[in-house]
């Protein structure tokens, strides 16, 4: 007979949201270790993935990974709607030390980076959320929707020769200048159209970057805290990264210098610190652009999100500043529009200009002709312009909304920080309120929070909640600030931690 696992054993199951191996594999491998070391008894069932995901709080989609991967190596069996057992013919050398094997794998560090594969670095399978407050989410007004149909309808009524065959590896020549002409007016960035260089967005940029970064080493610095899709790519093309602390003016340039004086490139973020919203301040621009003169060091600039501000002056881009070419500008349509587009654009100093191109070209040759003709045209009829101005209103509204409701109903447990620019906010707890068990929690009801002290590497972290609202209507605001409220709620009254453990998702 079947036996049904008790929830028991899975609160031994340690999850490590710092780690560099992704939930997935850290449930795969707690699993299998329990399995070995029979904790988990051949036959026993296995909870559902929803239920799994529900109780460790990690992703369902996480879940489901792990169980794919015990499936496909025999350690489970499942018949279609009838569960999952551990495999009940499993032979008993494979039983191992159940110490050596309990712990989740190492932290990725960059000497260990070569034994790692490639899959260990991120977790694919987790798909963008749609729930409030989730990053990186874009609106889309009618006006745009309609214009974006109309181009795409006519584009494809004019298809000539050049849209079939192989072209410029920088990208068309109009969306180059469309942009060109943008950035020249928009961020007062000093380029001419051949030196911008048309990517798949920014992590395709960032990519690109590492593999042409010189090879006198492979040291570079990262904003701490700081963007991890950045963090991971590095790490996963083996760079040596030195985490940088990030204070009120941006990345501690001095900091850098201690550590790692002779780093090649540092990766920055210095119109909207990812996540903190910290504007770099001239003084630290002028340190970084003095220091990567005199190192012959590449200075990497996200410039993400800059089109929406909403307030205050705004500074002109890091590489408008650069009179010595040591800037790579990386800025992305993905944001400005929408994500699913997967269009962006370096300018690229023309040292580095001829190498960027090849490696962009050995990787995928050349972005889609269509959608570039698309986004050109948008550009040059003046709707990008026109979209950015609309958004920019109904982002600013969305802010308002979340501020005004995280202030009334959670004025007590969080301080929040009203940004001029981006599409998140960063929300600090009070009273030893933790990021990590309002996250956990919050996805029961229905709300998605991003914990800063995660996004720490070195630095000591600090608790507060990033939360996106750009993506998130006005509507949607005020109901999933009540959820959020009665989650919180429920983490400072010690007596129903353990009611809402188990709680079932509302949402
Ligand atoms: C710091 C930062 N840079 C860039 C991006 C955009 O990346 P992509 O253009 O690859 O979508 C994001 C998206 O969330 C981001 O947070």
């Amino acid at each position: 007979m079947k036996s049904r696992q008790s929830w028991a054993d899975l609160y031994a199951f340690e999850i490590v949201r710092t780690s560099d191996t992704p939930l997935f594999r850290q449930l795969y491998l707690q699993f299998r270790s329990a399995i070995l070391s029979r904790r988990l008894r051949p036959g026993t069932k296995l909870p559902s993935t929803r239920e799994l995901a529900t109780q460790l709080g990690v992703s369902r989609s996480a879940a489901v990974a792990a169980y794919e991967q015990l499936l496909a190596e025999g350690y489970t069996s499942g018949q279609h709607g009838s569960g999952t057992y551990i495999s009940p013919d499993l032979p008993e050398p494979i039983v191992g030390n159940p110490q050596r094997r309990m712990k989740p794998a190492a932290a990725i560090t960059p000497s260990a980076v070569q034994m790692q594969p490639f899959s260990d670095f991120v977790d694919v399978t987790v798909q963008s959320d749609e729930r409030p407050f989730n990053l990186g989410r874009t609106l889309i007004d009618d006006r745009t929707l309609e214009l974006w149909r109309k181009l795409s309808a006519r584009t494809f009524r004019s298809l000539a020769p050049n849209h079939f065959g192989y072209s410029d590896p920088r990208g068309s020549i109009e969306l180059r200048k469309a942009i060109c002409d943008y950035l020249q007016a928009a961020r007062a960035v000093n380029c001419d159209p051949d030196q911008i260089v048309v990517t798949a967005g920014t992590q395709q940029a960032i990519d690109i970057v590492i593999r042409i970064l010189p090879n006198r080493n492979r040291e570079v610095w990262v904003e701490d805290p700081g963007y991890p899709l950045t963090r991971q790519a590095l790490l996963a093309a083996g760079a040596t990264v030195h985490p940088i602390p990030v204070d009120a003016q941006g990345i501690d340039v001095g900091s850098g210098i201690k550590s790692a004086p002779n780093a090649c490139a540092v990766f920055v973020t210095p119109s909207h610190q990812f996540p903190t919203g910290v504007v770099l301040s001239m003084a630290r621009r002028l340190e970084l652009l003095a220091w990567a003169r005199k190192k012959n060091a590449w200075i990497v600039e996200d410039d993400y999100a800059s089109e929406f501000r909403y307030g205050g002056r705004p500074l002109a881009s890091l590489q408008g500043l650069d009179e010595g070419e040591r800037v790579l500008y990386v800025g992305t349509l993905n944001k400005a529009l929408f994500p699913g587009l997967r269009i962006g654009y370096a300018v690229i100093p023309h040292a580095l200009l001829r190498s960027f191109v090849a490696a962009r070209y050995l990787m995928d040759r050349q972005p889609s002709t269509l959608s570039q003709a698309v986004v050109a045209a948008f550009m040059e009829e003046g709707h990008f312009a026109a979209h950015i101005r609309r958004m920019r209103l109904l982002y600013r509204d969305q802010r308002d909304e979340l501020v005004a409701a995280l202030e009334s109903q959670l004025g007590t447990d969080l301080m929040v920080n009203a940004p001029d620019q981006g599409m998140h906010l960063v929300a600090f707890t009070r009273r030893g309120l933790s990021d990590v068990a309002i996250e956990r929690a919050g996805r029961q009801h229905g709300v998605v929070v991003r914990p800063m002290s995660r996004l720490y590497l070195a630095a000591s972290p600090r608790s507060a909640l990033v939360l996106g609202f750009s993506g998130h209507s006005r509507q949607t605001i005020v109901p999933a600030v009540e959820r959020l409220a009665r989650t919180v709620e429920m983490q400072s009254r010690p007596s129903a931690r353990g009611r809402q453990r188990i709680a079932t998702p509302k949402c």
